[in-house]
């Protein structure tokens, strides 16, 4: 019997290069003739990169600090574009209709479309298939995209991958996929190279992981005035802590833990250690304890080649 874990990598196809699950088909059309306004906000990434946290901030400071509303989950403040054609939890849920799920995950595009504006949108969609309207510059959303070091991208994936999509192969099996490209939203780099090009952009604000976790205060105060918003330094504090690590590893409103809870439940999940969590370790250079030599350099070798293409870009 085929494992979800193979299934994963079998029932992918390719749109436009890019690798995503063949339910996406369903979708493709209606993420391409998304109807976009110009103030929506969207947070675009590479899974794994920091979306939930810059989500966080950037719904936030939008939203003047209102911590009160904020403990609605973040899913239903800031839903996902094409979560039910991409993600293996929408995926269980649409094989079985059944299933009592909300409908950010069973009609995701729907439930953006129909989303009190001003709308704020999450999307892992590599810039080449945002709905047109964004391609083309016909609307200007104010978008902002976050990348972190792809080395530690891969672990954290690694882990995602068995908390919530199923997959039950090591991590050396992991990095070939990543470096294969082979994973949902890759190529990696065409992805973090999409978004680089277009960082100067006017409506386009361009965070690291690395800054964030160096330097949230800057990074706030700079999405800040990228929003068109002025916070004080007590805001400023406020806000950070509420960031912290700490504090949205036990936020319920962002660490998945019905979510988890419910794919634990449905056997999907291929963790073994039942101390993994989606806000899990959260630090920069996880690469250093946990890849071989060999990998690394692999690693080292690949992003050298494509950073060529990313001038001025650096982790
Ligand atoms: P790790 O698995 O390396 O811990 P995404 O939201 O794109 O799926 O990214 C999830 C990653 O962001 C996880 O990385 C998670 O722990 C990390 N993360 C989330 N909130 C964070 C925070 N406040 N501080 C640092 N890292 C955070």
């Amino acid at each position: 019997k085929e494992t979800l874990s193979e299934k994963m990598r079998t029932n992918y196809l390719e749109f436009d290069g890019v690798v995503l699950p063949e339910e996406y088909k369903l979708y493709a059309d209606q993420v391409e003739n998304f109807e976009v306004y110009d103030d929506d906000v969207y947070v675009c990434s590479f899974q794994k990169s920091g979306t939930t946290w810059t989500q966080e901030m950037v719904w936030l400071i939008a939203n003047d600090l209102d911590f009160e509303k904020a403990k609605s989950p973040i899913n239903a403040r800031f839903p996902f574009l094409e979560f039910s054609g991409t993600i293996m939890t929408a995926r269980a849920a649409m094989r079985d209709p059944n299933m009592e799920v909300p409908s950010w995950v069973t009609k995701s595009v729907d439930f953006c479309k129909t989303f009190p504006r001003p709308r704020f949108i999450k999307s892992h969609q590599p810039f080449n298939l945002l709905p047109r309207q964004i391609r083309t510059g016909e609307k200007k959303p104010k978008i902002i995209y976050v990348a972190r070091n792809p080395k530690d991208v891969c672990i954290s994936f690694y882990h995602h991958s068995k908390l919530l999509e199923g997959f039950c192969g090591t991590f050396d099996d992991f990095c070939k996929l990543f470096l294969g490209d082979k994973l949902v939203y890759a190529p990696y780099w065409n992805h973090v190279r999409g978004f680089w090009e277009r960082k100067d952009q006017d409506n386009m604000l361009f965070l690291l992981f690395e800054d964030m976790k160096k330097d949230l205060p800057s990074v706030v105060r700079k999405t800040a005035q990228f929003l068109g918003k002025t916070l004080d330094d007590s805001q400023v504090q406020a806000l950070c802590k509420h960031l912290s690590f700490e504090s949205m590893k036990v936020n319920p409103a962002l660490n998945r833990v019905t979510t988890i809870a419910w794919i634990r439940s449905l056997n999907l999940s291929k963790d073994d250690s039942e101390e993994n969590e989606f806000i899990r370790n959260g630090n920069v250079g996880q690469w250093k304890a946990t890849m071989s030599e060999e990998w690394i350099k692999k690693f080292d070798e690949w992003s050298a080649k494509n950073l060529a293409s990313c001038k001025g870009l650096k982790f």
